[in-house]
This record gives structure tokens, C-alpha cells and sequence, in this order.
């Protein structure tokens, strides 16, 4: 296969930025240039340092646009393609009026496949490359998700959604089919290609002690897979888990207790946690995910994001899609930065970079892999355009520095600004299917 070398402006971390002023912690090359070779970066730096490596190699001139590594997007759900601005309520509302019947529909094979393959393309329409997303109950929405990602060789780490009570029968599955299927799935996907498999209890709400307990048979037998699900998103929702898991000191609690905590696991929300849990994520090293826009969408609360990395737990960042109200990461970090104002807490754009990059890659334990611009990681790239839209561009003619570029992106860009976007080194944008 050929060589591409994408040439540009070049941006990438290497360690999250302690402020605005952290140049250590990152590179930026004026005229810069990845060589892209097999789907990896073989090398990226100056533009002449790399074309000196590159024979016949195709270049794509993409000056004077910005390459990043792609984005990465912790916590999507795959079957509320559906049902994105969904007017009116709040969370355990808006699950059953809305949720549970448009995820009913993912039973079938091939409504599950045709939204699987727009699901992807949206995901690389928006500049994110890596997404850890929720499926349905249905195996058959795992298989198709799974097998979308497969046939772009886009990274993805899913799970089928394991729920048995408290909602309707045809979102259900059993304590002993969801681990069936689970397994199945596990057995499959989890390592083959770029998918990895991600154990999914949906939350404390819609699983019964007996499947919370073979989920946590699950982890136990496959400690390499991740583990989703919801925590503390919204007041209903942890007085409800309070009652159907009476015996437990809290939330948290119904997941440590059936072995579901570790690294892998990924925490949605965590907006109302009391001190105990904070402590025993930090213990865990588990990861709570932010979710801006749908945290604002269904009223749930404002993340502390400053309070539980004092704790020195690391957070991850996510659309949250369907009660997020937007694909991009841009966005999401728009709706961050609004959050933690309102916490006094601050969000710069260097920081937000690195956190959609390498800072989720660093919360999947995937940083050697994606989330970055080094070389021999995958060639996930994202192309961005600060002066998309007559507002961006009125607005970078007084820019002066990289974080002032930065923070425009950050506050006014969207799938707008997404010039291309590769996948294990492939253009995503504007092919046709
Ligand atoms: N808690 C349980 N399921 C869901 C879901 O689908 N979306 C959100 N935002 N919270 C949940
Ligand atoms: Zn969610």
C-alpha cells in the first residue's frame, strides 16, 4: 500500500497541560507532516523531516488546517440515533418515554445495521475516531455496531446492554442470557481488529441483584474487557436504587459489591457522589465520564470535575448521544467549559484538547495506541478548520496564539470545522458507501 504524508499544522500531547502556559506538554509544528504508513504513523514531526522518510508516498497538503489526533468519545449510546432532542423531561422520564421504545427497534437485524453504519459515519463526521459506546439489550445491535467499525477498521469498544427489569418486555433479557450473549460477543469481537468488548450493565435500576452478579462473573472471567454503565446521574434515579438495593451503603456500592470496579470501568455521570464513593473510585481507579450537554439537556447536575480529580481520579469526556445533544466533541467541550464555570472551575483550551485526545486514550489505557500524533501509534487523525464559519473566521482575525485558536474551536466549532478525517489512516469524509 502507499505511503500518504498528510502535511499541516501539527498538535499532539504528552502529558496533560497544567495551564495555559504549559508548552512542555505538548508539540506543535508550524509546518509539519505525519507519514502514514499501513494504517500507523510511522513518523510526524517537520515537513521536511518526514518527507526525507517518505518514498512515493501520496501527499495530501492540508495547509494551513490543524491535525490532531482523532477524538475520542467515552460514553455514546448507539441506539438513541433516534431519539436526539427528545422534548420535555428529565432522566428516568425521558428512559421511558423515549429509550426503551426506540431501542426496542434494535431487535431487528437490519434497522440495527442500517443505523449502525450512520452511527459511524456521524461519529467520523464529527472528527471522533474512537467511541465507547452502548448498544441494546439485543445481541444482534452489538453484532451490527461491531461489524460497522470492523468494515471502516475504526476503533471501538461496545457492549450489548444487560437489563432485566424496569422497563418493557421487549428491552428485557434474563440474568443467564444476558451472560450468554455477553459472552458470545466477548468470544467474537473483543480483540479482533481494533473492537474491544465492554461488560454493560445499564444501571442499578434495570438490573436485578442476579445480573449485576453474573456482569460481575463477567469482569471477573474477562479482566482485559471494560466494564459501562451509569452512576449518580439524577436525585429520582439514586432514591429509586436506594430501594431496590436496600442493603447498599450507596450507589456505588451495588456495583462494588457484585466485582464490578477496576480501571476498565467507566462511570457515566458521577455528578451526585458522596465522599465514601469518591474515595472508593479513587481506590478502584475507576473512571467517572463527563457528559455536558446531556447533563444540561435532562437537568441532571454539574459535574465536579476539580473535586474528584483532587481525589486523583482521572475523568473522561463524552457526547452521552441520545440525551447529549450533539456528536461533537467540540461541542461537548463548549457545554464543559459552561459547567464548570457555573463550578468555578476552569476548562483552557489546552487542557480540553488533550482531554478528547490523549486524555481519554490515557482513561482507556490506550494512549500507546490512539490519542496521540507519536509514531507507531494508529493513524486516527482529525483535520480542523478554526475559521469554518464566517463567525470562526471574524473571530480568529484577532487571534494570536495556538490557545487562542484553540479555545474558538473549543467554543464555536462543530462538524463545520472537521476538514477530514482518517481512520487507521483512510479519509472518512465525503466517501461515498
Ligand atoms: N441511565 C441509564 N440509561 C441511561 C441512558 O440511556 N442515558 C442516560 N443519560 N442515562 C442513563
Ligand atoms: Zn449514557
Amino acid at each position: 500500500m502507499t505511503d500518504i504524508l498528510l502535511r499541516g499544522r501539527l498538535l499532539t500531547f504528552h502529558q496533560e497541560p497544567k495551564d495555559a502556559d504549559d508548552s512542555e506538554a505538548y508539540s506543535y509544528v508550524e509546518d509539519g507532516a505525519i507519514l502514514v504508513r499501513d494504517g500507523r504513523i510511522v513518523a510526524s514531526g517537520e515537513y521536511r523531516d518526514s518527507a526525507a522518510r517518505a518514498h512515493d508516498a501520496r501527499i495530501v497538503d492540508h495547509r494551513p488546517h490543524l491535525l490532531m489526533a482523532g477524538f475520542i468519545d467515552a460514553h455514546i449510546h448507539f441506539p438513541q440515533v433516534q431519539i436526539v432532542a427528545s422534548w420535555g423531561s428529565q432522566l428516568l422520564d425521558w428512559l421511558n418515554g423515549y429509550t426503551f421504545p426506540a431501542e426496542a427497534d434494535y431487535a431487528n437485524a437490519q434497522h440495527a445495521t442500517a443505523m449502525a453504519g450512520q452511527f459511524c459515519d456521524l461519529l467520523t463526521d464529527h472528527g471522533t475516531t474512537t467511541a465507547v459506546a452502548f448498544c441494546s439489550v439485543h445481541k444482534a445491535s452489538a453484532e451490527a455496531l461491531f461489524s460497522a467499525a470492523a468494515d471502516r477498521n475504526m476503533r471501538i469498544i461496545a457492549g450489548k446492554t444487560m437489563m432485566d427489569r424496569n422497563a418493557p418486555g421487549s428491552v428485557l433479557d434474563t440474568p443467564q442470557s444476558s451472560y450468554d450473549d455477553s459472552k458470545e460477543l466477548i468470544a467474537t469481537w473483543h480483540g479482533k481488529g481494533r473492537a474491544s468488548y465492554a461488560i454493560t450493565p445499564r444501571f442499578a435500576i434495570t438490573s436485578t441483584p442476579q445480573q449485576m452478579a453474573m456482569a460481575g462473573a463477567l469482569a471477573g472471567e474477562h479482566p482485559d474487557c471494560y466494564v459501562q454503565t451509569h452512576l449518580s446521574e439524577n436525585h429520582a434515579e439514586i432514591t429509586f436504587t436506594a430501594e431496590l438495593y436496600p442493603e447498599a451503603r450507596d450507589y456505588l456500592d451495588v456495583y462494588e459489591t457484585h466485582g464490578l470496579m477496576g480501571q476498565k470501568t467507566l462511570l457515566g455521570h458521577a455528578i451526585h457522589l458522596k465522599e465514601r464513593e469518591i474515595a472508593a473510585i479513587a481506590e478502584a481507579g475507576a473512571h467517572p465520564v463527563f457528559c455536558p450537554t446531556s447533563n444540561l439537556f435532562l437537568g441532571s447536575g454539574l459535574f465536579d470535575d476539580a473535586g474528584l480529580r483532587a481525589h486523583g481520579i482521572s475523568n473522561g469526556i463524552a457526547t452521552d448521544i441520545g440525551a447529549g445533544t450533539s456528536y461533537s466533541m467540540l461541542q461537548t467541550l463548549n457545554e464543559g467549559y459552561k459547567i464548570l464555570q457555573l463550578r468555578h472551575q476552569k476548562l483552557h483550551a489546552l487542557r480540553a484538547f488533550h482531554w478528547i485526545t490523549r486524555g481519554n486514550a490515557e482513561v482507556l489505557g490506550m494512549s500507546d495506541k490512539i490519542g496521540t500524533l507519536d509514531a507507531g501509534t494508529e493513524a486516527d487523525i482529525v483535520v480542523l478548520n478554526a475559521r469554518a464559519t464566517p463567525a470562526m473566521a471574524l473571530r480568529m482575525g484577532r487571534a494570536e496564539t495556538l490557545s487562542e485558536e484553540l479555545f474558538v474551536l473549543q467554543m464555536m466549532g462543530d462538524d463545520r470545522a472537521i476538514v477530514q478525517t482518517y481512520v487507521a489512516g483512510h479519509p472518512q469524509k465525503g466517501i461515498v458507501r
